[in-house]
């Protein structure tokens, strides 16, 4: 089974990321052939400074490999180095109505939030759905909030078939249903967009600042504490074993520990659960051309499948004549 998904390379990745996504994607690799890409032409609508882009298109590879994507399991690479997506775009643009564009989610959201509205924003599901189809696979794993876009991907899909015959694979979405909204500082769900975040590379000391801000219930030092919904436990729960999570539950009922030192536990947990990714993420960027070669391979096997369908596309198209 081919499972396919792209990530948008906006910056620092956080722990929400990792639980949510980033440890499902790892753990896919092992059962699925799997393709992953950073989706630079998507991140140009949001990001126009060109240096800026280049940044986090090199960061969130190295990232994304610190964390376990690896090269020799997943097909990994950057979208803008194989530009037979930008012809497929074009391709499947005449069979998208605007009115289609029109009513996604994200195009009105961020219009209505001010964004000032580009043909590129407008066409970014388009772009999106050339993502999927050049490659064929059987299912996209993504959030909630991008399962309007692999809707649009196979209505698309659906008419440029019905007019030239059964080319594109219809894509099936996959939420996972069974992964919880991991909790912010305040108690919020965590996101880059509420300021909430525990990022999952940052410096120490800056971690257990953060983490001393998660918002708990003023108890008394000796008191009994009520762990369930509490936002220091609920963090914990994603780092610990059943074994480690009774014993922190022991604490929270015995009493005579406050909510800061169940903060500075958890300050551990975390720096100690990412040590391994954080050392690989130093030799990366100490090492940035392996990260190059790895990307390079990657795109070179992805055009592998790429070539095949848009020669196809041509053809049908007329396109070679
Ligand atoms: P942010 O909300 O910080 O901008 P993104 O929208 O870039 O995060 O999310 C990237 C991926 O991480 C998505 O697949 C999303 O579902 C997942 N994710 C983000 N925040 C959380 C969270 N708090 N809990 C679970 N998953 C999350
Ligand atoms: N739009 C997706 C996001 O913001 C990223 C993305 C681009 C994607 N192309 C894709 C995801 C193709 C799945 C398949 O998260």
């Amino acid at each position: 089974m081919r499972v396919l998904t792209g990530i948008q390379s906006s910056g620092d990745l956080h722990i929400g990321n990792y639980f949510g996504s980033i440890k499902q994607m790892v753990e896919a690799q092992n059962r699925s052939e799997t393709f992953i890409f950073i989706a630079n032409y998507h991140a140009m609508t949001s990001v126009s400074d060109g240096k800026r882009l280049a940044q986090l298109t090199m960061q969130a590879a190295t990232d994304f490999l610190a964390l376990g994507i690896d090269p020799t399991k997943t097909t990994f690479w950057v979208q803008s180095d194989v530009k037979e997506v930008l012809e497929l775009y074009w391709a499947l643009s005449s069979f998208t109505p605007t009115g289609l564009l029109e009513r996604a989610h994200s195009y009105k959201d961020k219009t209505a939030r001010g964004a000032s509205t580009t043909h590129s924003l407008f066409s970014y599901p388009v772009l999106m759905a050339a993502d999927i189809l050049l490659f064929s696979p059987d299912i996209v794993p993504v959030g909630k909030d991008q399962i309007q876009h692999v809707e649009i991907a196979r209505d698309i899909a659906i008419k440029f078939n019905n007019q030239y015959g059964d080319i594109l694979k219809i894509p099936e979405f996959k939420i996972e249903e069974h992964v919880a909204t991991v909790p912010g500082i305040d108690g919020q769900k965590m996101s880059k967009s509420y300021g909430n975040t525990v990022n999952i590379f940052g410096e120490e000391k800056e971690q257990l600042k953060t983490i001393k801000k998660i918002v708990t219930e003023n108890v008394a030092l000796e008191d009994p504490k009520e762990f369930l919904g509490c936002n220091v436990y609920n963090m914990a729960k994603l780092f610990l074993d059943e074994n480690a999570l009774l014993e922190l539950q022991e604490r929270y009922k015995k009493g005579g520990e406050g909510h800061g030192h169940f903060k500075l536990y958890l300050a551990d947990v975390i720096w100690e659960f990412f040590k391994e990714h954080r050392e690989r993420r130093a030799y990366l960027q100490a090492n940035q051309d392996e990260v190059r070669e790895i990307l390079s391979q990657g795109a070179n096997r992805a055009r592998e499948v790429a070539l095949p369908m848009i020669q196809k596309i041509r053809d049908v198209t007329g396109i070679k004549y």
